[in-house]
């Protein structure tokens, strides 16, 4: 079911040099298509993200991935993407709707999560939309609030970091049901220390929902890119408004047409999306919207094309 590029290192792919400029000359000798949309990609990064990008792939070369490993990661989101979108097109429908159907084949193989995930911190630069969903949660993270943390799947765990670098919560907790992410973002927390918060991270390999996490206990509650990987999202969303404090802060991803190889719950639309937190007990304060690269909204939707989206909610 899943494909990974499995090709084999070329001559020249054992010459690439380290780092961000050997990442980029192996995805673009191994996809030359895709050479314009990484051009585009590396120009619209700021000074301060290029470094960040650099040292995440600093941290990975010393954790003893090669060059070629993580291209290949990258170019695998890249083509499973690709054939998701084709099937889409097509069906009008993702491919699977249950977690049966992904599970063992994503969230619990290790080889195919470690691989996955490491794509996906890449994505978090490399994909322009992504990169917009990222600075969104930097800006509007509570930078001097106190109290409890809590993210649900961090994945990679690029996003936890992030708020352990720039938020003023007491503490720090993620909760994934992917032993392989749980991993994946304990080394990253530890590598880069999480800033002044560096022991107040405690990390958990379980279902959300059958967390028993009390009532109004967080002062933030953070799930990227998770609704559209469950089945039933609106059970994730009350979850999180039960156990949200009242001024708490509440930050959401997800995608319209977007689909992928363990994407199982379709949202169509913004207004399915916005009913749900509605009916959830959530109520939108801020919220960003990013087209298909190189449509505007309207053309998206129009022609089923990926649309992500990130939303500050609070509780009603
Ligand atoms: C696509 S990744 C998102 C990573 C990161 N949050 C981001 O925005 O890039 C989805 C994560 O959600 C986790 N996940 C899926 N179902 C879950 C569940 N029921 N409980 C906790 N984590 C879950 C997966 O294991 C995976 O690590």
């Amino acid at each position: 079911m899943l494909m990974q590029n499995t090709s084999s290192p070329t001559p020249a792919a054992a010459g690439y040099p380290d780092g961000l400029p050997g990442l980029v000359d192996a995805v673009q000798h191994k996809n030359p298509m895709h050479r314009k949309f990484m051009a585009g990609a590396l120009a619209q990064m700021t000074v301060d993200e290029t470094q960040r990008l650099e040292q995440y792939i600093a941290y990975c070369q010393q954790r003893g991935l090669t060059i070629d490993y993580l291209s290949d990661c990258y170019l695998t989101i890249v083509g499973d993407t690709l054939r998701e979108q084709i099937y889409f097109q097509k069906h009008r429908q993702y491919r699977y709707s249950t977690f049966a159907e992904v599970g063992a084949s994503v969230y619990f193989n290790d080889e195919y999560m470690s691989f996955y995930m490491y794509g996906l911190a890449l994505t978090a630069f490399l994909w322009p939309n992504h990169l917009a969903m990222l600075r969104f949660f930097r800006d509007n993270l509570p930078k001097n609030s106190g109290g409890k943390y809590l993210e649900v799947g961090p994945g990679h765990g690029y996003y936890l970091m992030t708020a352990m670098e720039y938020a003023g919560y007491d503490s720090f907790t993620g909760i994934d049901i992917s032993e392989t992410s749980i991993a994946q973002t304990r080394a990253l927390i530890q590598h880069f220390g999480g800033g002044r918060h560096a022991e107040r991270f405690d990390l958990q390999c379980m279902d959300f929902l059958a967390c028993t996490l009390p009532a109004d206990s967080f002062d933030a509650v953070v799930m990227g890119e998770v609704l559209e990987h469950v089945e039933q999202p609106q059970l994730f969303l009350k979850q999180a408004a039960r156990i949200a404090r009242k001024d708490a802060y509440i930050y959401i991803t997800s995608c319209l047409n977007a689909p992928a190889v363990d994407h199982i719950f379709l949202f169509r639309d913004t207004a399915q999306l916005e009913k749900l937190f509605d009916d959830c007990g959530l109520r939108i304060r801020q919220q960003l919207v990013c087209p298909y690269q190189g449509t505007t909204l309207q053309e998206s939707m129009e022609s089923l094309l990926a649309v992500n989206v990130a939303y500050v909610l609070e509780k009603k």
